[in-house]
């Protein structure tokens, strides 16, 4: 077992257009974390991972980056981000960015040079292609809709955008690429962050030669771009010329389509490569063919499943990201709780669940207040690119019906992450003097963080007891996982053993009473509470348990 920092932390992702504004402009900034890290400090976590703050013109929200080296004017200053990292570091809050490196803004100056002309010198910094017939060069599908190629009539060629035509896909055969990449990171590294968390870090590589696709699913062309013939190639390499000078640096590669014998080599425990990876299976079981918008019912036992063959197949060999919720999947608490009645006690079973696992857990802005989904009245209220196009595309230009998609939406579309923090229950839930860039849940004045830090039972308070028992037991960050009763529909049981030290966590994931049994394997000399959402003992035995309740033991 081999300890290191990353694997005991407990990272909080910010948002920062929804986390804070300072200027009453509608915009979280820079200032605004700034000022919020007294709560984060409270809550006990000890890492942000920030979302892109980097110069953008937004057409996804600064995950289209047009200077690498720049701040995000909406978000500050130079100064803001130095006063912001410092601020962190005082009190011992480490910061990973995000790099987003898979494509550029079209604004970049390496686009609007590459576009120029077939000899510019840029040209080869993105994958530019002639057409096929005077059609796309291949049938792949962008992940927002449409062709994933836009024709440019000034060299007559079209260029890949996997996204947005506004996020062209740099060309990562190019090794003068790779090596403006490893200057960015040395540049933040050099700074003073800890880290990156690298987007869609499993698409860098493509098929040579860029083959039509398979017609059978939503993403056309997928497994010619995910985790790609090079792309191992490309993370040692990045590893070698910038992971291997700074030794506490921590990486976190977003891999959807990642497999278990794919993570075992981004996330290798040799450390050739990342230090861990996002999988993406248990937040897209419910996809139908690769489709985000057409979902079949969530089926616990297949979410188990999931979950716990990351856990034991990675043992030993690689480390896991845990992980319920972010700026792209909607609130938790509405996906697999129970957002009405049984918020606060869903809430806390979910993070239970999360805590109690190996690997390093994630906790998205907002949910250690259980903030729920969002219901708007128009589609108009909606600002992500992928649901107004989604919506553009089968809706208005299709013949999708609309009541379904918006039902969709409304369960799975990114804004329900997106919606501002909730503070208090000021105007605005206290993110804004102005107008909120997207609207606020209305939710606020009944769930934000003032209500939750004075309510001793809160999720909050919660939250912040699960990362303090993480802290204290070694058990619960680098035990070994055994699950137990597998095929029982509504709860989940499984026990993480390290040496002597054993723990044992009991999850009800339903809103009704269910019978728990304590497996015959498990032998008990001595055992106490570890965490409970409900009033509880430490005494390990057959038990009705009550709606959502979530039970953690240590035994020996
Ligand atoms: C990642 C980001 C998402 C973004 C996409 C394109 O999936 O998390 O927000 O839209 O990459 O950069
Ligand atoms: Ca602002």
């Amino acid at each position: 077992m081999d300890k290191k920092w990353w694997k005991e932390a407990v990272v909080y992702q910010i948002y920062p257009r929804s986390f804070q504004d300072s200027n009453g402009d509608g915009i979280g900034d820079l200032k605004g974390i700034t000022s919020r890290l007294d709560y984060l400090q409270e809550l006990g976590i000890d890492a942000v991972w920030l979302s892109p703050h980097y110069k953008s013109p937004n057409d996804d929200n600064g995950y289209d980056i047009s200077d690498y080296r720049g701040i995000m004017e909406e978000f500050g200053t130079m100064e803001d981000f130095d006063e912001m990292q410092e601020e962190m570091h005082k009190r011992g809050i480490r910061l990973i960015v995000d790099l987003v490196v898979n494509h550029s803004s079209d604004e970049h100056k390496w686009f609007v040079e590459s576009r120029k002309s077939k000899d510019n010198p840029y040209r080869d910094y993105y994958m530019w292609s002639d057409g096929k017939d005077g059609k796309e060069p291949n049938n792949w599908t962008s992940r927002f809709s449409g062709s994933a190629w836009e024709y440019d009539e000034n060299t007559d060629q079209y260029y890949l955008h996997i996204f947005s035509k506004k996020q062209p896909d740099l060309n990562w055969e190019n090794p003068v690429v790779r090596d403006e990449v490893y200057d960015i990171m040395d540049f933040w590294m050099q700074k003073g962050v800890d880290g990156f968390r690298l987007d869609v870090a499993s698409m860098y590589s493509k098929t040579p030669g860029l083959p039509d696709g398979k017609t059978d699913r939503a993403n056309i062309g997928e497994e010619h771009y995910q985790n790609g013939p090079r792309i191992h190639e490309f993370f040692n390499e990045m590893n070698q010329k910038v992971m291997s000078k700074y030794k506490d640096m921590m990486t976190v590669g977003e891999t959807s389509a990642v497999t278990v014998e794919e993570a075992k080599k981004y996330a290798a425990a040799d450390g050739s490569e990342m230090s861990m990876v996002f999988q993406f299976e248990h937040v897209t079981m419910e996809y139908i063919n690769g489709d985000k918008f057409n979902l079949r019912p969530f089926d616990l036992v297949a979410f188990k499943k999931i979950m716990s063959k990351w856990q034991t197949e990675l043992e030993g060999l690689a480390w896991n990201s845990l992980y319920l919720a972010n700026h792209d999947q909607p609130r938790s608490v509405s996906r697999w709780g129970d957002d009405k009645k049984y918020r606060k006690e869903s809430a806390k079973m979910l993070y239970t669940m999360i805590m109690t696992m190996q690997g390093t857990p994630y906790i998205y802005q907002g949910e250690e207040l259980g903030m729920t989904n969002v219901k708007y009245d128009s589609i108009e209220d909606y600002q992500d690119i992928q649901i107004r196009n989604a919506w553009d595309d089968r809706v208005v230009n299709g013949n999708a019906n609309p009541d379904e998609l918006m039902k969709a939406i409304e369960y799975i579309g990114r804004d329900n992450a997106r919606t501002p923090m909730q503070w208090d229950d000021s105007a605005n839930g206290g993110f804004t003097t102005g107008k909120p860039w997207l609207k606020m849940n209305e939710n606020y004045r009944e769930i934000n963080a003032a209500e939750s830090r004075a309510d001793s039972d809160s999720i909050f308070h919660y939250m912040q007891k699960l990362i303090q028992q993480r802290h204290k037991y070694d058990v619960a960050v680098y035990g070994s996982f055994c699950e137990y009763d597998k095929e029982n529909p509504d709860l989940y049981v499984y026990t993480r053993q390290l040496g002597e030290q054993k723990m044992l966590v009991v999850l009800n994931f339903t809103k009704e009473e269910q019978k728990f049994t304590l497996p015959k394997e498990i032998e008990v000399k001595k055992s106490e509470l570890y965490i409970s959402n409900y009033e509880n003992d430490g005494t390990m035995e057959d038990k009705m348990l009550r709606p959502y309740e979530a039970i953690a033991y240590l035994y020996v």
